[in-house]
């Protein structure tokens, strides 16, 4: 087990295995920017499978039991199931689970299950036809992705996780309707604060509902009380209903920070390391990887990179919110 500078163990690692997508949510990947014309990264600069394997193993090794699989959208990626196959042969993960906007969930959902994946997270911020369309850049319809929540069910996933992203003005209005109807399907909905993650998305406070506000409104039509964290470091809060059906998650990341137990690790398609979701610089795993460095050598350099580690970027913007100017953005990590 390795350590950071604030005694944080490392615990999950969140590896994004593209950085393309279908959607072009405006929050993420706005369509003026990431239009017909942008540049992807080209199949030699993304890790191969090999190499994510061979990380995580390394990791696994230093104290890694959760592994998370996100994008840009990773069912963007050939084969992602032959990947999901070989880490969860890796002895000590405990947990691996991907985060998806379900789009293209039907025709790959049972591959995934089959594969050993254990949990899926599935994106929805409305269930509003309109408002959806447009938080998708796409015209991607709510039908589309509750086909691949249906699909997900069918395929034994349940109870699923759906992320929506608060925004005031874009979506608030309709975070009622969307804890009601994943209630009554028995999935866990988690309201996350929109965060300043990249640099792109013109983020700001006012932007935010404080994760206070939500649960005020749902409690306000269907009654919640506080729930204890599962575990140390989880980043959601948790609430459940008081008739005893299911409960909820906030992510409450700019009103309530969590860094004090941050035990993340980001690893980018190209193979950058991140150590913080807010980071300015990764730290470039690949040329190490590419310049036949033995395991010993990879747990040296991944020692030596997470001992050095201080981020508390979401503490910080609380007490300074002057915003940073270089960070990473959000398609590159997947949150
Ligand atoms: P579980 O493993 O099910 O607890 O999932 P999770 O909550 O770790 O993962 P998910 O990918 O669903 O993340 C939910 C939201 O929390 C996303 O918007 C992430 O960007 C955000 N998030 C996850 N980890 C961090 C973190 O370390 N810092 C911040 N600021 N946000 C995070
Ligand atoms: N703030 C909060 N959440 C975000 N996500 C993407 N961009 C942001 C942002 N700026 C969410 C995605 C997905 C999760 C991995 O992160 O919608 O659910
Ligand atoms: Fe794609 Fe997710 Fe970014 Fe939306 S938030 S553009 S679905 S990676
Ligand atoms: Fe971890 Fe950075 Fe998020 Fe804080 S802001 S919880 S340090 S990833």
């Amino acid at each position: 087990m390795i350590t950071d500078h604030f005694n944080r163990p490392l615990r999950d690692l969140r590896i994004s295995v593209t950085d393309r997508c279908n959607f072009r949510c405006p929050y993420c990947m706005p369509e003026e920017i990431f239009g017909e014309r942008f540049q992807f990264l080209p199949k030699a600069q993304i890790l191969s499978f090999e190499e994510i394997i061979r990380t995580a193993r390394v990791m696994v090794g230093l104290g890694v039991k959760k592994l998370r699989i996100t994008g840009g959208e990773p069912l963007m990626r050939h084969s992602i199931e032959d990947l999901i196959a070989e880490l969860v042969k890796i002895e000590g993960v405990e947990d691996i689970a991907m985060t998806t906007n379900g789009y293209l969930l039907p025709p790959k959902v049972d591959a995934l299950k089959a594969a050993g994946l254990h949990r899926l997270t599935i994106s929805l911020d409305s269930l509003d036809d309109a408002v959806f369309q447009r938080m998708n850049g796409r015209r991607a319809s709510v039908e589309k992705v509750l086909e691949g929540v249906t699909a997900a069910e069918q395929a034994g996933f349940s109870p699923l996780k759906i992320n929506c992203v608060v925004q005031r003005g874009i979506n608030d209005h309709t975070i009622v309707d969307l804890a009601r109807y994943f209630k009554e399907r028995g999935h866990i909905m988690r309201f996350i604060e929109y965060m300043d993650v990249g640099t792109m998305n013109g983020w700001r406070l006012d932007d935010v509902v404080p994760a206070k506000e939500i649960v005020a409104r749902i409690h306000a039509a269907m009654p919640l009380e506080p729930l204890d964290r599962n575990y140390r470091g989880e980043v959601a809060l948790r609430y459940r209903y008081q008739d005893g059906d299911g409960e909820i998650g906030l992510i409450a990341s700019v009103t309530q920070p969590f860094c004090g137990d941050c035990t993340r690790l980001r690893l980018s398609p190209e193979g950058e390391l991140f150590t913080c979701l807010f980071a300015t610089q990764g730290t470039d795993l690949r040329a190490v990887l590419r310049s036949g460095a033995t395991d010993d050598e990879l747990v040296a350099f991944l020692t030596n990179l997470w001992s050095r580690r201080v981020d508390r970027y979401s503490e910080e913007r609380t007490e300074n919110t002057t915003p940073r100017d270089h960070k990473v953005e959000m398609y590159h990590i997947g949150g």
